[in-house]
This record gives C-alpha cells, sequence and structure tokens, in this order.
C-alpha cells in the first residue's frame, strides 16, 4: 500500500508523530512501510545501532525513491519533542532500558518484544531475565488487538505480543471463555516462516539449514508457552497448561497453527446466542456482543446439515457443536475487520493472509473424537507484530483499527 504522492519526505498533514527503534529489523522495517502509507501518521524518526547516519532506502534497496529518511543513534532525550509514540522493535531486555524514559516524556510506546507482555513478574524472569522496569508490568497493556481493545484505547504502553501466542490466542480465547471446549488438555500445533528468528544471521535460520526441511524446536522449552498461559489463565480465572509445539517452515514469512481441543460436555446446550461479556473484566468490546440470535451462524455459512440430523446416536451434536462454536467465534469478531472466520469446509492458507494484518481461522468438529480442531493463519511479521502493533497505535490514539492497514492480500 503506497500512496500515489508518496515522496521521500514523510511530512504533510500528518497527525501522529511516530519513532521506530530498530527500523533496520524484520518488524522494524514492516513498520517503516506502514507508517510511511498511514495516512494519520508520520515517520519522525528511525534509530539503529548499526546503520547510524544512512538513509533507510541505502539499507533496504526496496524502499528507493520512497523512503530516505536518515538512521539516528538511539538517543531518548534528542527524539522528545519530537514525537508522540515510539515502536520498540528491539530485542528483549533492550526495550526494558528504553520504555520508562518515554513515558515520563509523554511519549506512548508499543513494545514489540516479551518486556511488556507479562503480569505475572516471577513468569517474565524465569522465562527471559531480570527486569529492569517491574513496576511498568501493572500498567501495561498486552496488545492483542480484538480481545484487549477497550484496555488498548486507554493505554500508554503495549506489551506487543508474541506471534505464535497471536494465533493460538485469537481462536481459542473466546472458546475457553464461553466454556465450548475444556480449558485442559489444548494443544497447539504451530509452524513458521524463518523471518520470525530475526534479521541477524545464524546457523538455525541459514538458507541451507532451513530449506528442503521441516522440524520442530523447542519443544517443552518455548518462550512463548509462559506467555499463552499467562493470558489464557487471567481470561478465564483458572491456571491452564498446555501442549504447543513449534516448527520452522522453510519459507521466509507466515504462520500457521493448528490447535486441538476437547468439547465440552455440555457443548450441545451452548448455542452461543446471549453471551454475556464481563468487559470489566476482559477488555471485551461490548459492540461485538449482543447480535440477534436469529441472525448467528446462519449468514451465509452453509452448514450443509439440516436440524432433523442435528443429533448424533450417543445424544451428542457435531451439528450443534459445530454451530455453537461458530456462533461464538462470529459474536466475537464480527465487529472485527481483521479476524475472518472461514465458512464449514474451507481452511486457512499462509498466502491469504501474507503481506496482510488478517488473522484466518477455520475449524472442523470431529465428532466421534469429541474434538475441534481449529486452524488459524496469520502473516507472522504483520498481524503477529508490526501490523498488530499499528493496529493498536490507531487504538491508543481514537483512530479506527483499520486506519492504515487495509492491505489487499495478493492473489498468489
Ligand atoms: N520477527 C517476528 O516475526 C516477530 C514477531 C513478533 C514479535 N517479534 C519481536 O519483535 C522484536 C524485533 O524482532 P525482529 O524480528 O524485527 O528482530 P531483528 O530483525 O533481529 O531486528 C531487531 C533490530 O533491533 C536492533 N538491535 C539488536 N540488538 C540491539 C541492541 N542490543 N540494542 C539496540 N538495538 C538492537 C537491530 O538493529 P541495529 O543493529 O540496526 O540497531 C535489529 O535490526 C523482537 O523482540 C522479537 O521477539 C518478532
Amino acid at each position: 500500500m503506497i500512496k500515489s504522492d508518496s515522496k521521500p519526505t514523510n511530512s504533510e498533514h500528518k497527525t501522529i508523530r511516530t519513532a521506530i527503534a530498530g527500523a533496520t529489523g524484520y518488524t522494524g522495517a514492516e513498520l517503516v512501510k506502514l507508517i510511511v502509507g498511514h495516512p494519520k501518521a508520520e515517520l519522525a524518526a528511525v534509530t539503529s545501532r548499526s546503520y547510524g547516519g544512512q538513509s533507510l532506502d541505502n539499507i533496504f534497496p526496496s524502499m528507493r525513491n520512497i523512503v530516505n529518511i536518515k538512521c539516528e543513534d538511539m538517543k531518548p532525550e534528542s527524539l522528545f519533542g519530537r514525537i508522540d509514540c515510539i515502536f520498540l522493535a528491539l530485542p528483549h531486555k533492550i526495550s526494558m532500558q528504553y520504555a520508562p524514559v518515554f513515558l515520563e516524556n509523554n511519549i506512548k510506546v508499543i513494545d514489540l518484544s516479551a518486556d511488556f507482555r507479562f503480569k505475572n513478574l516471577s513468569a517474565y524472569e524465569d522465562t527471559y531475565q531480570k527486569h529492569s522496569a517491574p513496576k511498568l508490568l501493572e500498567q501495561a497493556v498486552y496488545g492483542l488487538s480484538e480481545i484487549y481493545k477497550d484496555d488498548i484505547k486507554k493505554a500508554n504502553l503495549i506489551g506487543n505480543p508474541g506471534c505464535y501466542p497471536t494465533s493460538f490466542l485469537l481462536p481459542v480465547v473466546p472458546l475457553v471463555r464461553e466454556g465450548v471446549i475444556k480449558k485442559h488438555g489444548i494443544i497447539s500445533d504451530s509452524k513458521s516462516g524463518v523471518s520470525g528468528a530475526g534479521r541477524s544471521a545464524s546457523l538455525t535460520s541459514h538458507y541451507c539449514e532451513v530449506t528442503e526441511s521441516f522440524k520442530p524446536y523447542k519443544i517443552g522449552a518455548h518462550r512463548h508457552v509462559p506467555e499463552m498461559e499467562e493470558i489464557l489463565s487471567a481470561q478465564t480465572g483458572e491456571n491452564i497448561n498446555i501442549t504447543f509445539v513449534p516448527h520452522l517452515l522453510p519459507m521466509s514469512r507466515g504462520m500457521l497453527t493448528t490447535i486441538y481441543a476437547e468439547l465440552s460436555d455440555n457443548i450441545g446446550h451452548k448455542t452461543g446466542h446471549n453471551i454475556e461479556h464481563d468487559s470489566d473484566n476482559t477488555g471485551h468490546d461490548s459492540d461485538n456482543t449482543g447480535h440477534d440470535s436469529d441472525n448467528t451462524g446462519h449468514d451465509g455459512y452453509n452448514t450443509g446439515h439440516n436440524s432433523d440430523n442435528a443429533e448424533d446416536k450417543d445424544g451428542h451434536s457435531g451439528h450443534k457443536g459445530y454451530e455453537a462454536i461458530l456462533n461464538i467465534l462470529k459474536q466475537y469478531y464480527d465487529n472485527h475487520f481483521f479476524v475472518r472466520i472461514l465458512p464449514q469446509g474451507k481452511f486457512p492458507d499462509t498466502a491469504h493472509v501474507r503481506g496482510t494484518n488478517f488473522c484466518d481461522i477455520g475449524f472442523w468438529v470431529d465428532d466421534k473424537s469429541r474434538r475441534v480442531i481449529i486452524v488459524c493463519a496469520i502473516d507472522n511479521i504483520l498481524k503477529g507484530a508490526a501490523g498488530q502493533a499499528v493496529q493498536n497505535m490507531n487504538l491508543m490514539f481514537g483512530m479506527d483499527e483499520k486506519t492504515g492497514l487495509e492491505l489487499i492480500p495478493g492473489a498468489i
């Protein structure tokens, strides 16, 4: 999405002045692209340790004739008065050093690292390292835009979610909250493109190590597990543990997560109608609830069933289970442009969300095993990082969450 009037200056008629720290990394570069194309934000500064004084189009030839802003050293005081918001696209441990000083100077902070994703300090410190700004964890809002929308609108500090957690939590949070799946025994089998590891060279992301290969990694030890468990537990008021297996896909970007969960015993009675959200507790947006119940599950979704065969021999109901899950997902996400619930029999594909902020969700109720299988696809660098960060900026500054993010997926 490049505006026709885009020029190497980032100035006229913009309202929010932003800076991007770590602009030379993968998520930083994607943020540059989004902010330069954003109708209500300007790119006032970009910082880099390694490329100080160099212009971005020199570092990224794809930006030639579009973005020639020069990288500055990261000196917070030189940004005071010049920006309203900073994106910290930096490694964890580095972000926590900078966030406090920007907040003290009335600059909103959106941190893409893990430093402000946790409320539980010991969970963070056990998983990462000692926190140098633990008091800020209380005020930080977890930036899962659709779920914590109301809190994000009031926030000054966002802990932008990890990519794996985004692809897992968006489909699962509504279903555990509404009790249609069992809270325990949930399995997340997830695959990520190699850009998830960042732009720095390493043996594990070396072309020859990755191409024509497909493998799991960090089974039982991935840092995103405590993040996902903390949010699920906060959303349900019950300690929840999950099984998570990440894999490395031989492609540059994209993430596909397959989730297996047991259906609740009483799913046949959960129609998804009249769900009441406790917005104080969850940060849910009240306008994604309370749809006309006549409308749920039947608007354009051909389930391929009719009500006569709704129940199976055991008195369980695949149809009712399907309907209950569909209705809940639709009630949570019908008013959220970026979450697309696919029709029955259709499943997500990373190619359909590539280069966009969309999160596509498809699911199947397996009546024999009493499980639901949910598949979720995102672009790890966009909805999993930079796109969601801009969505959060939009909410924090009172704009439509879609502003500057209406990117159309390519046909291939
Ligand atoms: N990649 C993804 O899919 C993804 C998804 C969700 C969240 N995240 C998170 O987003 C953050 C950025 O990820 P990324 O993939 O963009 O990483 P990246 O490609 O490695 O970029 C990080 C940038 O930060 C700068 N940097 C590195 N070490 C630094 C230090 N010690 N002090 C100051 N600056 C330093 C580097 O730029 P200079 O050398 O030019 O300073 C580097 O280009 C990470 O915390 C990551 O966990 C990434």
